[in-house]
C-alpha cells in the first residue's frame, strides 16, 4: 500500500527527491525530544514552492498526513513522524531571495538555517535579532512555526515581531502571500501573524520576508552569583531600570554542574544556588561605570554574592556557554521538559509554589531550572533517577505537569512559552486556552486545512 502511494507520488513528480532508507526515516522522523519511535512513510525534499504545492495536493487526494520539517531541533515533538506520515523537509530550500535596503528586509526560503540568516543580515551591516543556542541547526521556517523566542527577547521580542511577510502553502494546497512586506496594512485579518506559532498545522511556510535592524552598540557580558530567587528578581528590577539590557538569563547550580561536566569552564568559585548571565550596552565609559555601580549596589544589598565581567570576546563567549550549553549537556539524559510562562511580576510567587510542589512530588528526581527570567519564561527540566524505569518516570512527570498546569492556570500563565505544544503538551492545551478559544482554533484549522493532513495529532490531542 505505502509502496503504491510512493510510486504514485514519484510518477506525479518525477524530479522530487524521496528518501525511504531506514536510516533516513530514523533521522528525519524525530526531533530533539527523542521520545517517540520514528516511523514515517518517506521523506520528501522539494526544491520549489510549486513542488511543495504539488505534494500537498497529492497528500489531500491520497489522505496522507504531512509533517513539515525544518532543523528538527524542536523540543515539543512537533516535527516527529511516528505514524506513517510523509515528512516534508524544507532542507533543500535555503536560498536568499532578496534584500531590500530601503525596507531593511531580507527574503529567504523557509529552510534557511538561522545562523545563515544572521550571516546574510550582517553582510548588509544589519542584524536579524532572534537568537538562541540551536542557531546552527534550526530553520527560519521552524522558528516561525514555533514563534521561537530565545536569549534576546527582552530587547527585541519573539520571532513574531520580525516577520514582514510570508509565503505559505495552506493545507488545501493554495499558495498564500501574507502581508507582502508591508509596514502598514489595515485591510482585515492578519493571517501572517496567525501562521506564526501555528506549528505546521495550518500551512507550510515556504518563504519569509524578515525585518532587519541595526546592530546593537558594543556590549559587556556579566556573570552574577545570587543567594536566592527573591534576590534574583531584585537584581533584575535594578539592572533593567539602570542599564540597557540585551539579555538577562538565569540558571541554577544544578544546571551549572551539568554544563561544567560537559566541558565548560567554571567562572565563579564557591557554591551558589542561582546564576545570571546578563549582557548590556557598554558603548562608552559612562555606560561601563553605570554597570559597575549597579553591580556594587547589588553586592551591598546582599542580592549578589559574586560576579565577573568578561574582559574579552573569548571570555564573554565562555560566560555565555555556561547558559547556552545547558540543553546540550542535559540531552543525553533525555530530560522531561516544561517550558512555562507567567507574567514577569508573578515569577517569584509561582516559583516558590512550584519549588515546594516539586520537592514534595519528586523527592528523588533532579529538577533543573533555567531560562529567560526577564521574559517570565522558565525551563523546568526533570531528570530520571537511574533506578526508575522510563515509563514510570514519564507517568510521574505527566502527573506533575497536571499540577503544574493547575498552578499556571491560577497564575494566568502558559504551558508553553516558546517551544510550542506539539505532542508533548497537547494534553495540557486547555490549561492555557479556554474552551471557546480552542473551539475557534479548531475551526481555523478546518478552514486552512479542511482534510486535516498537516501535522495531525500535534497541538490538539484528538485531532
Ligand atoms: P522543527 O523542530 O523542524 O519543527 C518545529 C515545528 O515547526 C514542528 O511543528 C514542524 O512541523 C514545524 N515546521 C518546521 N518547519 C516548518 C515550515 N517551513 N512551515 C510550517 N511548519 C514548520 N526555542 C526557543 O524558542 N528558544 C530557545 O532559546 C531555544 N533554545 C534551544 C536550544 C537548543 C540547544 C535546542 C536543541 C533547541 C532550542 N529551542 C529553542 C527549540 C527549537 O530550536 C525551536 O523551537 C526552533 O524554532 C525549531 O526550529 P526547527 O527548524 O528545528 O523546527
Ligand atoms: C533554552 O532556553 O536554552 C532553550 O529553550 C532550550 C531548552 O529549554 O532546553
Ligand atoms: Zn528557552
Amino acid at each position: 500500500m505505502s509502496h503504491d502511494r510512493l510510486a504514485d507520488l514519484s510518477r506525479r513528480l518525477p524530479e522530487l527527491r524521496l528518501l525511504t532508507a531506514p536510516a533516513d526515516l530514523e533521522h528525519y522522523g524525530r526531533d530533539w525530544t527523542r521520545r517517540w519511535t520514528p516511523a514515517p512513510l518517506a521523506i520528501a525534499l522539494p526544491v520549489s514552492v510549486e513542488e511543495v504545492q504539488a505534494i500537498v495536493r497529492w497528500a489531500n487526494e491520497q489522505a496522507v498526513a504531512i509533517v513539515p520539517s525544518g532543523g528538527r531541533t524542536g523540543l515539543s515533538g512537533g516535527a516527529v513522524a511516528a505514524n506513517g506520515e510523509l515528512v516534508l523537509s524544507l532542507e533543500r530550500m535555503q536560498r536568499v531571495l532578496g534584500f531590500d535596503a530601503v525596507d531593511r528586509t531580507l527574503t529567504v526560503q523557509a529552510g534557511m538555517i538561522l545562523q545563515h540568516v544572521h550571516d546574510a543580515a550582517r553582510q548588509h551591516g544589519l542584524i536579524y535579532p532572534v537568537d538562541f543556542a540551536a542557531r546552527g541547526s534550526c530553520s527560519i521556517g521552524g522558528n516561525i512555526a514555533t514563534n521561537a523566542g530565545g536569549i534576546r527577547v527582552i530587547r527585541y521580542g519573539n520571532t513574531r515581531e520580525w516577520i514582514a511577510g510570508l509565503k505559505v502553502v495552506a493545507g488545501n494546497g493554495e499558495l498564500l502571500e501574507l502581508n507582502r512586506g508591508l509596514v502598514k496594512n489595515s485591510s482585515g485579518y492578519d493571517f501572517r501573524q496567525l501562521l506564526v506559532g501555528s506549528e505546521g498545522t495550518l500551512g507550510i511556510v515556504v518563504e519569509a520576508t524578515l525585518k532587519l535592524t541595526d546592530p546593537p552598540p558594543p556590549s559587556q557580558v556579566m556573570l552574577l552569583a545570587l543567594p536566592d530567587m527573591d534576590a534574583l528578581m531584585q537584581v533584575f528590577a535594578l539592572f533593567r531600570a539602570r542599564l540597557e539590557l540585551q539579555a538577562f538569563e538565569f540558571f541554577t547550580d544544578h544546571a551549572l554542574r551539568h554544563v561544567l561536566a560537559h566541558g565548560a569552564q567554571r567562572a565563579i568559585d564557591g557554591d551558589h544556588p542561582y546564576y545570571v548571565v546578563t549582557e548590556f550596552d557598554a558603548a562608552d565609559e559612562r555606560q561601563q561605570e553605570a554597570a559597575l555601580a549597579v553591580f556594587e549596589q547589588a553586592l551591598e544589598q546582599g542580592w549578589v554574592s559574586d560576579g565577573v565581567i568578561a574582559q574579552s570576546e573569548a571570555q564573554a563567549a565562555a560566560l555565555w556557554r555556561l547558559r547556552e550549553g545547558i540543553t546540550e549537556s542535559l540531552a543525553p539524559r533525555r530530560p522531561y521538559k516544561n517550558d512555562i510562562a507567567v507574567r514577569v511580576g508573578a515569577v517569584p510567587a509561582f516559583l516558590h509554589e512550584m519549588q515546594a510542589l516539586l520537592a514534595r512530588k519528586y523527592p528523588r528526581a533532579e529538577v533543573i531550572w533555567f531560562g529567560h527570567i526577564g521574559d517570565g519564561n522558565l525551563h523546568i527540566n526533570v531528570l530520571r533517577p537511574d533506578d526508575l524505569a522510563e515509563a514510570a518516570f514519564i507517568e510521574q512527570c505527566e502527573h506533575v505537569t497536571h499540577l503544574l498546569a493547575d498552578t499556571l492556570q491560577r497564575h494566568g500563565g502558559s504551558i508553553s512559552a516558546e517551544h510550542g505544544i506539539g505532542l508533548v503538551k497537547r494534553a495540557y492545551l486547555d490549561s492555557t486556552r479556554d474552551a471557546a478559544e480552542i473551539a475557534l482554533m479548531r475551526g481555523v484549522r478546518k478552514v486552512f486545512d479542511p482534510r486535516g493532513i498537516l501535522n495531525p495529532g500535534k497541538l490538539f490531542a484528538d485531532d
